[in-house]
């Protein structure tokens, strides 16, 4: 009957998930469960670009500071996400930012939102997803307003500047398609090596990678190359935390309780190894409850059943995907 958080808090792990103000004020019976369960809180939306930007010259903390005081009110962890990504951008944005003013409106942006939350923060996405081999670019970066403007040491600057604003927050690299034994999760795991390394050798203060951990139903695991990828970053001196864990069931037979044994087991072979890793620090769901998921518009099945790729279904009760993650630490 423990909860997710003393379970893993025993193995001096941490497990959270993301979350966002509107459904924590709206919904008690989910806010309670999540107190609960969780150690640590993720904004899913609130610390991007579009909730925290309404203009140039403007920022809006009001929904964040709301999540980072549930947050502290329950004895739980408060987490970064995003400084630096390539989507969920504001409107004004493509109007406003050039060559010209981006590296100075990125220090601004960086700066005042890690000094807002300097000392209450456990650790930043500084930057998301800046890799992407299908660009077929030779550094693997992915083409991003951030890279026109600025090229491929905007990714350094971030780094540094966020380091410069919250000395103690720890900084991460954070990325998606690093956990399959697809071509494409290949290439992409040895193209996030390759910038790792060159950040590293640059001196660049990257201190953790974020495997987001969008995990499919369908797709296999190579439990050794993933084992492998896992020593090569722990070896380069780095943290590893498990940001965005979910299973897509999309692809899954219809039929509840085969569905969910088959979540269940994915979410056991890839905790699994992943615990192995003495440089994983926290697992983080991106959800708690079924009721509340990005996939249920973006992985949204043919049968139009609904989606169950999370620790809770949509009532609140623990599934076999809970068990297994409780197994798990
Ligand atoms: C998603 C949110 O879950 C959605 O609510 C939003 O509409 C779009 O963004 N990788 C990330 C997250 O780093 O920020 C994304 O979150 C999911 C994929």
């Amino acid at each position: 009957n423990t909860p997710l958080r003393n379970r893993a808090a025993a193995k001096g792990l941490i497990y959270g998930a993301a979350t966002q103000t509107s459904i924590l004020r709206s919904d008690t019976k989910f806010a309670t469960r999540f107190a609960q369960e969780c150690a640590m809180l993720v904004p899913e939306n609130e610390l991007k670009w579009k909730m925290l930007r309404p203009s140039l010259n403007s920022f809006d903390f009001t929904r964040s500071d709301w999540l980072a005081n549930f947050a502290s009110k329950n004895n739980m962890f408060f987490r970064g996400h995003t400084l630096v990504w390539h989507k969920s951008l504001p409107e004004w944005f493509k109007a406003r930012v050039n060559s010209q003013n981006a590296e100075q409106i990125m220090l601004k942006h960086i700066t005042t939102v890690v000094k807002h939350y300097a000392g209450k923060i456990h650790s930043w996405d500084v930057v998301n997803e800046a890799v992407f081999p299908e660009h077929g670019r030779a550094d693997y970066l992915r083409n991003t307003p951030w890279l026109k403007f600025l090229g491929p040491n905007y990714i350094d600057f971030a780094f540094r500047v966020a380091a410069q604003a919250d000395p103690k927050a720890l900084l991460v690299y954070n990325d998606y398609g690093l956990e399959h034994s697809t071509p494409n999760d290949e290439a992409k795991r040895t193209a996030v090596l390759k910038l790792l390394e060159r950040l590293k050798s640059k001196g660049t203060p990257v201190q953790a990678l974020g495997i987001q951990a969008h995990l499919e139903g369908e797709a296999p695991f190579n439990t050794k190359k993933l084992r492998a990828f896992l020593k090569d970053v722990a070896d380069m001196g780095l943290k590893i935390m498990i940001t965005e864990l979910d299973v897509a069931d999309n692809m899954l037979p219809k039929n509840v309780l085969v569905r969910d044994r088959l979540i269940a087991g994915i979410y056991e072979d890839f905790l699994s190894v992943v615990l192995d890793e003495k440089a994983v620090i926290a697992v983080l769901t991106w959800g708690l409850s079924d009721r509340y998921t990005w996939l249920r518009d973006r992985k949204s099945r043919k049968d139009s059943a609904s989606v169950r790729p999370l620790p809770l279904n949509a009532h609140m009760e623990r599934k076999l995907a809970w068990y297994a993650i409780a197994r798990a630490f």
